[in-house]
């Protein structure tokens, strides 16, 4: 959601397009550019996808430095005028801003009051208008006025037509400040420094400054600040040509995500943080994320119960700081966040700190703000996800829940650790045969619903491949537990419907495949989903069976929703959607 690049040195503009395209994932509606070139600031903006911006773009003469963004509209729709950069009305400022200005309204009515005028309905752009407001010659003057009336969240890159400098401030949104040499670049995310440089700073709340040929300059309330650079670890280039689709490349990257978690936590010192802590006045376990990380959370509740007393439960990260949760120094809250910038999640943090609660963050991105924040971290090391459809990071997730309450156990039993399980997770995780995949995924294409039941684990994955179907193919996916079925919705089924039945819980299989009947009594075709050898006699009453390997363990919930990535895949192609950018969602949700 939204991405901001900054850059000082030659053709900025190639390099502003070229790390737009990299941002392209996180999601956006608009993008442009602003450029310094001579003593004029040239921008170039446009709706819709980087390919028209690319079209607009025209080489400018001296230019030295400039910024760019992508858009994922929040005040006002997503048009040109919209989209960053925000010049000031002099068009001696421009601006690129991630975050929201909270109390955007009323400075721009006491702008307007002053005789400024606005072009867009942006919250962004009264950060332009109040610099040229406040611009007295003294460009950190003008900065630190501004910042002084602004309330909310930001990730700012600025220029300005009279110096060379790349003006920056960062609060509750992520911003990053990379050098080669003479040559500097400002990023949202430090995927944009792969190849450019090998160390860079990160931006914390409060902190703003400038970069120029000669360094960086950064500055907080007290004054300048020493600050050490971060040493860059991972390589983002991936073998990308080799597919069509981040997502179908990620689905299959899910065998070297489950090994990268064997090989981390076969490490005492990356579990022992978690094995040796005294977990005496811990009783509550509560497991918190948002979208796809809400099922893995699910799954990590049925897996902790298993393993130990804990009371434990799951809660969708925006709705738990509504509901004034019982927590405090007796809970554990687990924080699960592929992106680890995820608005609501963050929330969550916020509100489990402020009641004192024990945090572990279950995270993608190690270097995200909820990485930085949480008592203890736990990295999922499932690599740059880029498709927005969440795939090898969910599969990642569950996997490292199922490793937490094994150290979970291990802490409060005393018993031995070992990530032993997943190695044979690794050596049994296959992806089925894909051309009857993509026999059903023709089949979905012309459906404009499905129905998916399960109970226990099943439901959660059920609920996770209902969500993906949605998200990538715009098919209406319902997801219910089997024993609701006569509750209700069976009302719904007809000889037109088809019922996805989930059946890889042994205890509950034969009630499972009882309420297979109750819908194919009722004309529905039954596509069955299990890891068991079941008699032709059962198997053969049903329009389709999918049989996958049954690992027998708490881990099969990762070898059960490979398919249904496969299928969601699919089915989108199929029907010309763009399964990494389904319209209207963005990779990580920095908004409420
Ligand atoms: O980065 P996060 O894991 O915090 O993101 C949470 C959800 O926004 C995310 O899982 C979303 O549901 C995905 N698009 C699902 O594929």
């Amino acid at each position: 959601m939204c991405g901001i690049v900054g850059y000082i040195g030659g053709g900025p503009e190639k390099i502003l397009l070229d790390n737009l395209k990299k941002l392209e994932y996180r999601g956006y509606d608009s993008a442009g550019i602003a450029v310094k070139s001579g003593k004029n600031i040239k921008v170039f903006k446009s709706a819709g996808e980087i390919k028209n911006l690319i079209r607009i773009v025209k080489p400018c003469e001296n230019a030295t430095s400039g910024i760019g963004h992508t858009r994922w509209a929040t005040h006002g729709k997503p048009d040109e005028i919209n989209a960053h950069p925000h010049v000031s009305e002099n068009r001696k400022w421009a601006v690129v801003h991630n975050g929201i200005i909270e109390n955007y309204a009323d400075i721009k009515k006491d702008l307007l009051k002053n005789g400024v005028e606005f072009y867009s309905e942006t919250d962004t752009e009264v950060i332009a208008a109040l610099l040229e407001f406040y611009d007295r010659g003294d460009k950190l003057e003008a900065l630190n006025k501004t910042l002084s009336v602004v309330n909310g969240s930001y990730a700012l890159a600025i220029i300005n037509r009279d110096s060379e400098e790349l003006v920056f401030a960062g609060n509750k949104s992520p911003l990053f400040i990379g050098v080669n040499g003479e040559n500097v670049m400002i990023a949202s995310d430090i995927i944009c420094f792969d190849g450019f440089c090998d160390k860079y700073y990160v931006i914390e709340n409060g902190e703003y400054g400038y970069a120029d040929k000669s360094g960086i300059k950064i500055f907080d309330k007290f004054g300048k600040k020493e600050k050490e650079p971060v040493r860059l670890k991972c390589s983002f280039s991936g073998n990308e040509n080799l597919y069509t689709h981040y997502m179908i490349k990620e689905i299959y990257e899910t065998k070297d995500a489950v090994k990268n978690i064997y090989e981390y936590y076969s490490e005492p010192h990356n579990y022992e943080m978690i094995t040796k802590h005294d977990f005496g006045k811990i009783k509550k376990v509560r497991l918190i994320g948002c979208g796809t990380a809400y099922h893995a959370a699910l799954m990590g509740v049925e897996m902790i119960e298993n393993e130990t007393d804990f009371d434990c439960s799951a809660c969708v990260a925006s709705e738990f700081r509504y509901k004034n949760p019982k927590i405090g120094e007796d809970t554990l809250v687990v924080l699960i966040s592929q992106s680890g910038e995820t608005a609501d999640t963050l929330a969550a943090f916020e509100l489990a700190k402020q009641k004192c609660a024990l945090t572990v963050a279950v995270i993608n991105v190690e270097y995200s703000t909820l990485a930085k924040k949480c008592d203890i971290v736990l990295p999922i090391k499932a690599g740059v996800e880029k498709a927005v459809a969440s795939t090898k990071a969910y599969s990642a997730q569950i996997t490292v829940l199922y490793l937490l309450s094994l150290m979970l156990k291990s802490a409060v039993s005393g018993c031995g650790f070992s990530a032993d399980e997943v190695i044979n997770l690794y050596n049994q995780c296959e992806f089925g045969n894909v051309n009857n995949l993509k026999l059903l995924a023709n089949v979905f294409q012309y459906n404009d619903k499905l129905f998916m039941i399960g109970r226990g684990k099943d439901y959660f994955t059920a609920s996770e491949a209902s969500l993906k179907i949605k998200e990538t193919s715009y098919i209406n996916a319902d997801t219910y537990y089997a024993g609701e079925l006569k509750h209700g919705f069976l009302a719904l089924v007809n000889s037109d419907t088809f019922v996805i039945v989930f059946a890889t819980e042994k205890g509950i299989l034969t009630k499972t495949l009882g309420n297979a009947e109750e819908a194919r009594a009722r004309g529905a075709k039954i596509i069955l989903f299990t890891c068991f050898d079941l008699d032709s006699d059962i198997t053969d009453k049903f329009y389709y069976v999918i049989k996958v390997k049954d690992v027998g363990s708490s881990l099969q919930g990762v070898i059960n929703i490979l398919p249904w990535q496969i299928i969601a895949y699919y089915t989108s192609v199929n029907k010309g959607i763009n399964p990494d950018k389904p319209r209207n969602l963005a990779k990580s949700v920095t908004v409420e």
